[in-house]
Protein backbone atom coordinates (compact mmCIF):
# COMPACT_ATOMS: atom_id res chain seq x y z
CA UNK A 1 0.00 0.00 0.00
CA UNK A 2 1.42 3.65 -1.03
CA UNK A 3 1.35 5.62 1.66
CA UNK A 4 2.45 9.29 2.22
CA UNK A 5 3.04 11.35 5.48
CA UNK A 6 2.51 14.89 5.82
CA UNK A 7 3.60 16.59 2.84
CA UNK A 8 7.18 14.83 2.79
CA UNK A 9 8.66 16.73 -0.01
CA UNK A 10 11.59 15.08 0.95
CA UNK A 11 10.65 11.22 -0.15
CA UNK A 12 8.85 12.23 -3.52
CA UNK A 13 10.77 11.78 -6.95
CA UNK A 14 10.90 15.39 -8.38
CA UNK A 15 12.63 14.27 -11.40
CA UNK A 16 10.17 11.67 -12.09
CA UNK A 17 7.16 13.99 -11.33
CA UNK A 18 8.46 16.45 -14.02
CA UNK A 19 8.96 14.08 -16.23
CA UNK A 20 5.32 13.02 -15.47
CA UNK A 21 4.30 16.56 -15.85
CA UNK A 22 5.94 17.03 -19.57
CA UNK A 23 4.51 14.01 -21.12
CA UNK A 24 1.26 14.09 -19.81
CA UNK A 25 0.58 17.84 -21.45
CA UNK A 26 -0.63 19.45 -18.19
CA UNK A 27 0.84 22.12 -19.36
CA UNK A 28 -0.68 22.80 -23.22
CA UNK A 29 -4.04 23.11 -20.99
CA UNK A 30 -2.86 24.75 -18.33
CA UNK A 31 -0.57 27.64 -19.20
CA UNK A 32 0.01 29.65 -22.03
CA UNK A 33 3.23 28.43 -22.01
CA UNK A 34 5.57 32.24 -22.08
CA UNK A 35 8.63 30.38 -20.86
CA UNK A 36 10.27 26.81 -22.15
CA UNK A 37 12.13 26.13 -18.73
CA UNK A 38 9.27 23.51 -17.48
CA UNK A 39 10.75 24.58 -13.81
CA UNK A 40 9.31 28.04 -13.60
CA UNK A 41 6.21 27.49 -15.94
CA UNK A 42 3.25 29.50 -14.54
CA UNK A 43 0.12 26.88 -14.92
CA UNK A 44 -2.25 29.92 -14.87
CA UNK A 45 -5.03 28.41 -16.83
CA UNK A 46 -6.78 30.38 -19.15
CA UNK A 47 -5.66 28.29 -22.60
CA UNK A 48 -9.11 27.75 -24.58
CA UNK A 49 -9.88 24.41 -25.21
CA UNK A 50 -12.08 24.12 -28.34
CA UNK A 51 -14.54 21.05 -28.69
CA UNK A 52 -18.31 20.30 -29.81
CA UNK A 53 -19.87 21.35 -26.84
CA UNK A 54 -18.47 24.69 -27.20
CA UNK A 55 -14.98 26.75 -25.48
CA UNK A 56 -13.31 25.27 -22.29
CA UNK A 57 -11.05 27.18 -20.67
CA UNK A 58 -8.43 25.11 -18.56
CA UNK A 59 -8.50 26.52 -15.18
CA UNK A 60 -5.23 27.48 -12.39
CA UNK A 61 -4.04 24.84 -11.19
CA UNK A 62 -0.54 26.49 -10.06
CA UNK A 63 -0.12 26.26 -5.88
CA UNK A 64 -1.92 29.35 -5.03
CA UNK A 65 -3.68 28.67 -2.12
CA UNK A 66 -6.65 30.55 -3.07
CA UNK A 67 -6.52 30.72 -7.16
CA UNK A 68 -4.56 27.54 -7.77
CA UNK A 69 -4.75 24.27 -5.88
CA UNK A 70 -2.42 24.99 -3.75
CA UNK A 71 -5.01 24.40 -0.78
CA UNK A 72 -5.46 20.91 -2.11
CA UNK A 73 -4.42 17.53 -0.14
CA UNK A 74 -2.63 14.50 -2.34
CA UNK A 75 -5.40 12.88 -1.57
CA UNK A 76 -7.77 15.25 -3.28
CA UNK A 77 -5.64 15.50 -6.12
CA UNK A 78 -5.73 12.06 -6.46
CA UNK A 79 -9.52 11.57 -7.06
CA UNK A 80 -9.39 14.57 -9.33
CA UNK A 81 -7.24 12.78 -11.78
CA UNK A 82 -8.78 9.01 -11.50
CA UNK A 83 -12.37 10.38 -10.68
CA UNK A 84 -12.90 13.67 -12.43
CA UNK A 85 -14.60 14.93 -8.93
CA UNK A 86 -13.25 18.42 -7.04
CA UNK A 87 -12.69 18.82 -3.32
CA UNK A 88 -16.61 20.67 -3.73
CA UNK A 89 -18.09 17.68 -4.81
CA UNK A 90 -18.95 17.68 -8.14
CA UNK A 91 -17.65 16.39 -11.49
CA UNK A 92 -15.58 17.83 -13.91
CA UNK A 93 -16.60 17.90 -17.79
CA UNK A 94 -14.25 15.42 -20.01
CA UNK A 95 -12.26 18.02 -21.67
CA UNK A 96 -10.24 17.63 -18.57
CA UNK A 97 -8.87 14.02 -19.62
CA UNK A 98 -9.22 12.50 -16.07
CA UNK A 99 -10.52 9.31 -18.05
CA UNK A 100 -6.90 9.13 -19.67
CA UNK A 101 -5.29 10.11 -16.23
CA UNK A 102 -6.77 7.57 -13.95
CA UNK A 103 -4.62 4.79 -15.23
CA UNK A 104 -1.56 6.61 -13.43
CA UNK A 105 0.10 4.90 -10.66
CA UNK A 106 -0.32 6.10 -7.53
CA UNK A 107 3.02 6.97 -7.02
CA UNK A 108 3.40 8.75 -10.52
CA UNK A 109 0.49 10.78 -9.37
CA UNK A 110 2.23 11.51 -5.95
CA UNK A 111 5.30 13.08 -7.86
CA UNK A 112 3.28 14.94 -9.99
CA UNK A 113 1.80 16.23 -7.01
CA UNK A 114 4.54 17.31 -5.26
CA UNK A 115 6.49 18.68 -8.46
CA UNK A 116 3.33 21.22 -8.93
CA UNK A 117 4.09 22.80 -5.61
CA UNK A 118 7.77 23.57 -6.92
CA UNK A 119 5.93 25.79 -9.86
CA UNK A 120 5.65 29.39 -9.56
CA UNK A 121 1.93 30.61 -8.24
CA UNK A 122 0.01 32.50 -10.17
CA UNK A 123 -3.39 34.54 -8.97
CA UNK A 124 -5.21 34.70 -11.82
CA UNK A 125 -8.90 33.95 -11.91
CA UNK A 126 -10.44 30.84 -13.87
CA UNK A 127 -12.41 31.94 -17.06
CA UNK A 128 -15.81 30.77 -17.50
CA UNK A 129 -15.84 27.96 -20.23
CA UNK A 130 -17.86 29.05 -22.85
CA UNK A 131 -20.92 26.52 -22.80
CA UNK A 132 -24.56 26.75 -23.15
CA UNK A 133 -25.82 25.88 -19.69
CA UNK A 134 -22.48 25.43 -18.18
CA UNK A 135 -23.88 24.36 -14.52
CA UNK A 136 -26.84 22.88 -15.64
CA UNK A 137 -25.16 20.29 -17.77
CA UNK A 138 -21.91 19.91 -15.20
CA UNK A 139 -24.75 18.22 -12.99
CA UNK A 140 -25.56 15.41 -15.84
CA UNK A 141 -21.76 14.56 -15.56
CA UNK A 142 -22.53 11.35 -13.33
CA UNK A 143 -24.62 10.18 -16.14
CA UNK A 144 -21.43 10.67 -18.62
CA UNK A 145 -19.38 8.87 -16.30
CA UNK A 146 -21.81 5.87 -15.83
CA UNK A 147 -22.14 5.68 -20.10
CA UNK A 148 -18.17 5.99 -20.46
CA UNK A 149 -17.61 3.25 -17.48
CA UNK A 150 -20.30 0.92 -19.07
CA UNK A 151 -18.88 1.27 -22.34
CA UNK A 152 -15.03 1.25 -21.92
CA UNK A 153 -13.24 -1.58 -21.10
CA UNK A 154 -12.61 -2.76 -17.24
CA UNK A 155 -9.68 -0.30 -16.26
CA UNK A 156 -6.61 -3.04 -16.11
CA UNK A 157 -3.30 -2.25 -13.81
CA UNK A 158 -1.06 -3.74 -15.51
CA UNK A 159 -0.45 -1.99 -18.68
CA UNK A 160 2.68 -2.69 -20.38
CA UNK A 161 5.40 0.42 -20.96
CA UNK A 162 3.89 1.50 -24.51
CA UNK A 163 0.24 1.25 -23.64
CA UNK A 164 0.83 2.79 -20.29
CA UNK A 165 2.61 5.65 -21.77
CA UNK A 166 -0.48 5.56 -24.74
CA UNK A 167 -3.46 5.28 -22.26
CA UNK A 168 -2.70 6.95 -18.94
CA UNK A 169 -0.23 9.56 -19.80
CA UNK A 170 -0.29 10.86 -23.66
CA UNK A 171 -4.05 10.42 -23.69
CA UNK A 172 -3.38 9.53 -27.58
CA UNK A 173 -6.90 8.41 -27.12
CA UNK A 174 -8.30 11.42 -26.48
CA UNK A 175 -7.93 13.14 -30.02
CA UNK A 176 -7.67 9.74 -32.02
CA UNK A 177 -10.77 8.00 -31.15
CA UNK A 178 -14.13 9.21 -32.29
CA UNK A 179 -16.97 9.88 -29.95
CA UNK A 180 -20.67 9.53 -30.11
CA UNK A 181 -22.99 12.38 -29.70
CA UNK A 182 -22.57 12.62 -25.52
CA UNK A 183 -18.78 12.53 -26.41
CA UNK A 184 -18.16 9.17 -25.22
CA UNK A 185 -15.43 7.83 -27.14
CA UNK A 186 -16.31 4.95 -29.45
CA UNK A 187 -14.11 2.18 -28.15
CA UNK A 188 -14.84 -0.51 -30.41
CA UNK A 189 -12.55 2.37 -32.84
CA UNK A 190 -10.15 2.99 -30.44
CA UNK A 191 -7.38 5.13 -31.83
CA UNK A 192 -8.62 4.64 -35.61
CA UNK A 193 -9.07 8.18 -35.49
CA UNK A 194 -11.26 11.05 -34.33
CA UNK A 195 -12.77 14.81 -34.68
CA UNK A 196 -10.61 17.25 -33.11
CA UNK A 197 -11.64 21.70 -32.90
CA UNK A 198 -8.84 23.98 -33.38
CA UNK A 199 -9.81 26.61 -35.55
CA UNK A 200 -12.78 24.57 -37.32
CA UNK A 201 -13.00 20.79 -37.07
CA UNK A 202 -10.18 18.43 -37.74
CA UNK A 203 -10.08 14.60 -38.74
CA UNK A 204 -6.69 12.94 -36.81
CA UNK A 205 -5.30 10.10 -38.63
CA UNK A 206 -5.80 6.30 -37.55
CA UNK A 207 -3.43 5.33 -35.89
CA UNK A 208 -3.68 1.70 -35.64
CA UNK A 209 -2.02 -1.12 -37.79
CA UNK A 210 -4.82 -0.71 -40.78
CA UNK A 211 -4.08 -0.01 -44.34
CA UNK A 212 -6.11 2.92 -42.93
CA UNK A 213 -3.46 3.80 -40.68
CA UNK A 214 0.18 3.09 -39.96
CA UNK A 215 0.14 -0.69 -41.07
CA UNK A 216 3.04 0.45 -43.47
CA UNK A 217 4.74 2.81 -40.81
CA UNK A 218 8.03 0.25 -39.32
CA UNK A 219 8.50 0.47 -35.76
CA UNK A 220 11.32 2.54 -36.00
CA UNK A 221 9.49 5.17 -38.38
CA UNK A 222 6.72 5.52 -35.55
CA UNK A 223 9.64 6.39 -33.17
CA UNK A 224 11.42 8.97 -35.59
CA UNK A 225 8.01 10.45 -36.21
CA UNK A 226 7.55 10.72 -32.13
CA UNK A 227 10.48 12.03 -31.73
CA UNK A 228 11.16 14.49 -34.46
CA UNK A 229 7.47 14.99 -35.92
CA UNK A 230 8.62 13.68 -39.28
CA UNK A 231 6.14 11.05 -41.61
CA UNK A 232 7.97 8.42 -43.51
CA UNK A 233 7.22 10.94 -46.55
CA UNK A 234 9.02 13.40 -45.05
CA UNK A 235 5.72 15.67 -44.39
CA UNK A 236 6.00 17.36 -40.85
CA UNK A 237 3.35 17.11 -38.22
CA UNK A 238 1.65 20.55 -37.47
CA UNK A 239 -1.30 21.94 -34.97
CA UNK A 240 -1.49 19.67 -31.80
CA UNK A 241 0.30 16.96 -32.68
CA UNK A 242 3.56 18.80 -32.69
CA UNK A 243 2.33 19.54 -29.02
CA UNK A 244 2.07 16.32 -28.00
CA UNK A 245 5.66 15.53 -29.69
CA UNK A 246 7.28 18.05 -28.01
CA UNK A 247 5.78 16.57 -24.89
CA UNK A 248 7.34 13.69 -25.76
CA UNK A 249 10.95 14.84 -25.28
CA UNK A 250 11.86 14.02 -22.04
CA UNK A 251 10.98 10.20 -23.54
CA UNK A 252 13.83 7.83 -24.02
CA UNK A 253 14.13 6.11 -27.37
CA UNK A 254 12.84 2.79 -25.46
CA UNK A 255 10.04 4.43 -24.26
CA UNK A 256 9.00 5.87 -27.31
CA UNK A 257 9.80 1.67 -29.06
CA UNK A 258 7.60 1.05 -26.42
CA UNK A 259 4.73 3.22 -28.10
CA UNK A 260 5.52 1.86 -31.06
CA UNK A 261 5.55 -1.81 -30.44
CA UNK A 262 2.23 -1.16 -28.98
CA UNK A 263 0.60 0.59 -31.58
CA UNK A 264 1.59 -2.20 -33.86
CA UNK A 265 0.15 -4.65 -31.71
CA UNK A 266 -3.51 -3.28 -31.22
CA UNK A 267 -6.22 -4.44 -33.31
CA UNK A 268 -6.00 -3.07 -36.89
CA UNK A 269 -9.60 -1.13 -37.32
CA UNK A 270 -10.49 0.57 -40.74
CA UNK A 271 -11.01 4.35 -39.97
CA UNK A 272 -14.77 4.53 -41.94
CA UNK A 273 -16.71 5.30 -38.90
C1 LIG B 1 -6.92 18.78 -22.92
C2 LIG B 1 -6.77 19.78 -21.91
C3 LIG B 1 -6.30 19.39 -20.52
C4 LIG B 1 -5.18 18.65 -20.18
C5 LIG B 1 -4.18 17.99 -21.11
C6 LIG B 1 -5.14 18.65 -18.74
N1 LIG B 1 -6.19 19.35 -18.23
FE1 LIG B 1 -6.56 19.72 -16.27
N2 LIG B 1 -8.35 20.56 -16.78
C7 LIG B 1 -8.75 20.88 -18.05
C8 LIG B 1 -10.05 21.55 -18.00
C9 LIG B 1 -10.83 22.08 -19.19
C10 LIG B 1 -10.42 21.59 -16.63
C11 LIG B 1 -11.72 22.17 -16.06
C12 LIG B 1 -12.79 21.09 -16.08
C13 LIG B 1 -14.11 21.55 -15.51
O1 LIG B 1 -14.30 22.75 -15.26
O2 LIG B 1 -14.98 20.71 -15.30
C14 LIG B 1 -9.32 20.97 -15.90
C15 LIG B 1 -9.30 20.84 -14.52
C16 LIG B 1 -8.20 20.38 -13.80
C17 LIG B 1 -8.14 20.36 -12.36
C18 LIG B 1 -9.21 20.84 -11.40
C19 LIG B 1 -8.94 22.28 -11.01
C20 LIG B 1 -9.95 22.88 -10.08
O3 LIG B 1 -9.80 24.07 -9.79
O4 LIG B 1 -10.87 22.21 -9.63
C21 LIG B 1 -6.91 19.84 -12.03
C22 LIG B 1 -6.36 19.60 -10.64
C23 LIG B 1 -6.23 19.54 -13.27
N3 LIG B 1 -7.03 19.88 -14.33
C24 LIG B 1 -4.97 19.00 -13.33
C25 LIG B 1 -4.37 18.56 -14.51
C26 LIG B 1 -3.13 17.83 -14.57
C27 LIG B 1 -2.26 17.49 -13.36
C28 LIG B 1 -2.89 17.54 -15.87
C29 LIG B 1 -1.77 16.72 -16.46
C30 LIG B 1 -1.60 15.41 -15.87
C31 LIG B 1 -4.01 18.12 -16.63
N4 LIG B 1 -4.87 18.73 -15.77
C32 LIG B 1 -4.14 18.04 -18.00
C33 LIG B 1 -8.05 20.60 -19.19
C34 LIG B 1 -6.92 19.82 -19.28
C1 LIG C 1 -4.31 16.95 -28.82
C2 LIG C 1 -4.66 15.94 -29.80
C3 LIG C 1 -3.69 14.79 -30.02
C4 LIG C 1 -3.15 13.96 -29.09
C5 LIG C 1 -3.35 13.98 -27.58
C6 LIG C 1 -2.35 13.00 -29.82
N1 LIG C 1 -2.41 13.24 -31.15
FE1 LIG C 1 -1.40 12.21 -32.60
N2 LIG C 1 -2.14 13.48 -34.01
C7 LIG C 1 -2.99 14.54 -33.76
C8 LIG C 1 -3.19 15.24 -35.01
C9 LIG C 1 -4.07 16.48 -35.20
C10 LIG C 1 -2.43 14.58 -35.99
C11 LIG C 1 -2.26 14.96 -37.45
C12 LIG C 1 -1.03 15.81 -37.54
C13 LIG C 1 -0.74 16.34 -38.91
O1 LIG C 1 -1.43 16.00 -39.86
O2 LIG C 1 0.24 17.12 -39.01
C14 LIG C 1 -1.77 13.46 -35.32
C15 LIG C 1 -0.91 12.57 -35.94
C16 LIG C 1 -0.34 11.46 -35.35
C17 LIG C 1 0.47 10.47 -36.05
C18 LIG C 1 0.80 10.46 -37.53
C19 LIG C 1 -0.15 9.55 -38.26
C20 LIG C 1 -0.17 9.77 -39.74
O3 LIG C 1 -0.74 8.91 -40.41
O4 LIG C 1 0.35 10.79 -40.22
C21 LIG C 1 0.87 9.54 -35.12
C22 LIG C 1 1.71 8.29 -35.35
C23 LIG C 1 0.32 9.97 -33.85
N3 LIG C 1 -0.41 11.13 -34.03
C24 LIG C 1 0.50 9.30 -32.67
C25 LIG C 1 0.07 9.80 -31.44
C26 LIG C 1 0.43 9.20 -30.18
C27 LIG C 1 1.26 7.94 -30.00
C28 LIG C 1 -0.16 9.95 -29.21
C29 LIG C 1 -0.05 9.81 -27.71
C30 LIG C 1 1.29 9.79 -27.18
C31 LIG C 1 -0.88 11.04 -29.88
N4 LIG C 1 -0.72 10.91 -31.22
C32 LIG C 1 -1.62 12.01 -29.21
C33 LIG C 1 -3.56 14.90 -32.55
C34 LIG C 1 -3.23 14.33 -31.32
Amino acid sequence: MFAWGKDNITTADLKNGKKIFIVSGCASCHSDKKTSDWNSIKLNGGVKIETQFGDFYGPNISPDKKFGIGAWTLEQFKIALREGKSPNGYYYFPSFPYNSYKFMKEKDIADLYYFLRTLPPSSLPNIQHDILFSKFIRRFMPLYNFRYNFLSPRIQTDLSEGEYLVKALGHCSECHTSRDIFGVPKFNFYLSGGIIYEKGKIKTPNITPDKSGIADWSKEEIVNYLRTGFTPDYDSSGGLMAEVIENLDPLNDNELMAIAKYLKSIDPINDKN
